[in-house]
């Protein structure tokens, strides 16, 4: 059988300090030599229990439009639940890789729900440094349970634990960032589907690297959801764009990173922006990583909130279906 896991590629005896060649990044990618090091980026941190709400509004929409990117920290949501995530997804991808193979994502399934490993090659055919799980986890009528995972047997109740933790975060979030748009609180989260807002969780595995500084995790990308709201392990390893530079985001225990998704530039037409980011590897240690990735229902249509726009400040996108958009954005079509 054909080895396709990069989990099981890591663990191959005869690599002898070296990685298949689809995996080394062109240099003009390789994170050795792009990344500014020695700086460390002051993404904003901000406190999300501070009762001045115009603060935190300005705070966020700020952070928004500048970056793009922020962690927050006192979002209410327990350590020990975020340990405990954290732990259960460990817990399955160390399992057998054929109790994992179970869950994977069936062949010609035309969803991205369950386990596996990003197929399609991307520019110039490199690969990353890296396997996923994606699963529903908000709302119930959405939940596929046939992809997730059994084993450990409590993986299902810390998951839902942590979703129902999720909505009063991501409530608050969307919330700000209609009031930093001059909107009503509620705005912005009817514009992305309301009660019907998708929470798609996905794990990110990261295997220790023999070559860290010529490959990558995930490559250069914009998320294209609302928001996500990701939580790290304590591997360094998510990278942003600023000003023409890469630069390393600190690791801050607890602390939640958020990324400003393809869907809200849209919807603020381009006020707030979305992020540029990507992954490196780790020699040793295994990077993981859960982004839960807030998207409005497939068929439901995203475009430019029209209280934004005018004559002056003309709509900058198209407004269209979020699976339209998706289309477009996988198959690197115009939008
Ligand atoms: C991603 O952007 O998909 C992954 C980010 C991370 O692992 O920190
Ligand atoms: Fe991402």
């Amino acid at each position: 059988m054909e080895v396709e896991r990069v989990q099981e590629i890591a663990t191959l005896s005869n690599l002898n300090g070296t990685i298949p060649s689809e995996f080394i990044r062109l240099d003009n990618e390789q994170p050795a030599s792009t990344t500014l090091h020695g700086v460390v980026l002051e993404v904003p941190v901000i406190d999300l229990s501070q009762t001045d709400n115009e603060s935190l509004v300005d705070l966020i929409s700020k952070a928004s439009k500048d970056w793009g990117l922020f962690q927050v920290v006192n979002h209410g949501i327990p350590s020990e639940l975020i340990s405990k995530l954290q732990k259960v997804g460990k817990e399955f991808f160390e399992l057998p890789q054929e109790e994992k193979e179970v869950i994977a994502k069936p062949d010609g399934y035309k969803g991205v729900e369950g386990y596996g490993t990003k197929l399609q090659k991307e520019v110039q055919g490199k690969k990353g440094w890296v396997d996923h799980l994606f699963h529903i986890v908000w709302p119930p009528s959405s939940i596929n349970y046939q992809f997730w995972p059994k084993n450990p047997p409590s993986y299902r109740d810390t998951n839902e634990e942590y979703a129902q933790s999720l909505i009063g975060v991501a409530n608050k979030l969307l919330g700000l960032l209609s009031k930093g748009l001059g909107l009503e609180e509620d705005e912005v989260k009817q514009a992305l589907g309301g009660e019907d807002l998708v929470y798609m969780l996905k794990i990110n595995y990261y295997p220790p690297c023999p070559c860290p500084e010529l490959a990558l995790g995930v490559a250069p990308h914009t998320d294209m959801s609302s928001i996500t709201i990701l939580v790290p392990n304590e591997v360094q390893g998510l990278q942003v764009f600023k000003d023409g530079d890469w630069y390393d985001v600190a690791y801050i225990p607890n602390a939640l990173i958020i990324h400003i998704g393809d869907q809200i530039e849209i919807l603020s037409n381009g006020k707030y922006k979305s992020v540029y980011h990507r992954t490196t590897v780790n020699k040793e240690k295994t990077r993981m990583s859960w982004p839960v990735f807030l998207e409005p229902p497939l068929e439901f249509e995203v475009g430019p909130i029209p209280k934004l726009v005018n004559k002056d400040d003309p709509p900058k996108y198209k407004t269209k279906k979020y699976k339209d958009y998706v289309y477009c954005k996988l198959n690197k079509l115009p939008q």
